[in-house]
């Protein structure tokens, strides 16, 4: 009998009858891997199994152990979890090689407060190199059990063996499982391995990590294809210099907002103590024109950041934006806004934005700075020194509320900055510190004077 064959993209999963250099797609060179369709179907992964025996279950006799949250031993990472890791839950942890997954989720599996066992599963690296981590990270636990392997059944066997109540997966791209097809390191391979996994921790009650290489350029090669399988999906980023962020991409557990922020030092990672100025870029003196400050709210805490504008004349009279920091069409937005509102042009301008130690800024808090830092590019005027702001823009050229106003002002008043210009509202009047504003025309009144 004939082996049908298809060829399936490792980045996006799209198919296609025959091999492709480049994926129609998602764009991406050299990624169609040949997988059988052989004539019994692939096993499916995870074929759902009855999880309740066929009994409901009275709402006041659920188990309230259910939800009971472990502590990590690693305050940021409870954090972004949402509070600590939730039994049986599955967590995904993407990043860039070397931006320090294995020396976190080691630092993990050494802290992590659990009576039972850990277990971490490396088919990436020696039991020497994973030794010698643990000399340099000095840790020590007891209960910690290493296992060099890359084959599912015999991962699943050890599992069954050793009952681990944390389970670290180092990592998914090195699963092998007979039973997805001959080649390893393929789609099937990858999404079959881990349901498997997955189904088997889940009905345990095992919580597992499982860590994932992503690509260059932020491409999440295999965690695409199985983020839909677990609860939450970590990525773990670089920031500014060492620092390094660990964001949560989903999280039935928590919010998404949390950040967790980490240097890589000598000894492994260790926790920022002062999270509010590690993006601050601290200037004496008169700032240079298209820099303003903000204090932004990031889960649950504040942080200050940077937003630095710069504006050009655009070429052939076609503008553009380039700002990777924050999203292109928000930057296009408040410029129009603030051509509209002071009749300063934008429209012919290639305009440039950045955000200081490279963080991503979700904020809508941050419009009003970064209505600041383009005027100030455009015009050449420099915000006086100290001078940071919070508030959302409307379209009308209105300064909307944004939440955590208080809170806000008295981060950037803790750093040294003050005043901070905010909407107007009942609660802004009564801030020490606070300029309330109802628009942005009031609000570039304030800092300049005119507008
Ligand atoms: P690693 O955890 O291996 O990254 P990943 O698993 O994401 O590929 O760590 C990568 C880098 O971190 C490596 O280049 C060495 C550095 N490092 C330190 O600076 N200090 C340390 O204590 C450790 C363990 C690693
Ligand atoms: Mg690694």
């Amino acid at each position: 009998m004939k082996r049908r064959t298809v060829f399936v993209c490792r980045e996006c999963s799209h198919q296609e009858s025959r091999w492709l250099g480049r994926c129609p797609q998602c764009g991406a060179w050299n990624t169609f891997q040949e997988e059988s369709l052989s004539a019994s179907p692939t096993p499916q992964p995870g074929s759902p199994k009855s999880s309740s025996g066929g009994i409901s279950i009275p709402l006041a006799a659920l188990d309230p152990q259910e939800g009971t949250r472990w502590d990590t031993g690693l305050a940021e990472v409870n954090q972004v979890l949402g509070g600590g890791l939730v039994r049986g839950a599955g967590i995904l942890v993407g990043g860039e090689p070397g931006i320090g997954k294995s020396t976190l989720l080691l630092q993990l599996a050494a802290q992590v407060k659990t009576a039972g066992r850990v277990l971490y599963v490396s088919g990436e690296e020696s039991a020497a190199q994973i030794k010698m981590r643990s000399e340099r990270l000095k840790i020590h636990r007891d209960g910690l059990e290493i296992l060099i392997e890359t084959h599912v059944p015999v991962i699943l066997g050890v599992l069954e063996k050793i009952k681990p109540t944390v389970l670290i997966l180092d990592s998914i791209q090195t699963l092998y499982s007979p039973d997805a097809g001959d080649v390893p390191g393929t789609v099937n391979q990858l999404k079959f391995g881990c349901q498997e996994i997955l189904s088997w921790t889940k009905e345990r009650e095992i919580a597992s990590f499982l860590i994932a290489h992503v690509t260059k350029g932020g491409l999440i090669a295999g965690p695409k294809l199985i983020e839909h399988m677990v609860d939450t999906v970590l990525m773990f980023e670089e920031a500014a210099g060492d620092v390094r962020i660990l964001r949560a991409a989903k999280n039935r557990f928590g919010s998404v907002d949390e950040v967790g922020l980490f240097t890589m030092e000598e000894h492994g990672l260790v926790e920022v103590a002062n999270p509010e100025t590690v993006f601050l870029v601290r200037r004496e003196g008169d700032l240079p024109p298209g820099i303003a400050v903000a204090p932004l709210f990031e889960g649950s805490r504040t942080l200050l950041v940077e937003i630095q504008a710069l504006t050009v004349p655009a070429k052939g009279g076609l503008s553009r934006v380039y700002s990777d920091r924050i999203d292109s069409g928000r930057v296009s937005r408040v410029a129009a806004v603030l051509e509209k509102t002071t009749g300063v042009r934008f429209s012919d301008h290639d305009i440039y934005v950045n955000v200081a130690g490279g963080i991503r800024v979700a904020d809508p808090g941050a419009d009003l700075a970064l209505a600041f830092a383009l005027y100030s590019a455009r015009t050449g005027q420099s915000l006086p020194p100290g001078w940071t702001s919070a508030g959302e823009l409307s379209l009308a050229g209105e300064v909307r509320p944004t939440t955590h106003l208080r809170r806000r002002v008295k981060a950037a008043a803790d750093l040294g900055f003050s005043p901070t210009i905010i909407p107007a509202s009942p609660e802004a009047g009564s801030l020490a510190g606070a300029i309330p504003v109802h628009r942005l025309s009031e609000a570039l009144k304030k800092v300049w004077g005119k507008a």
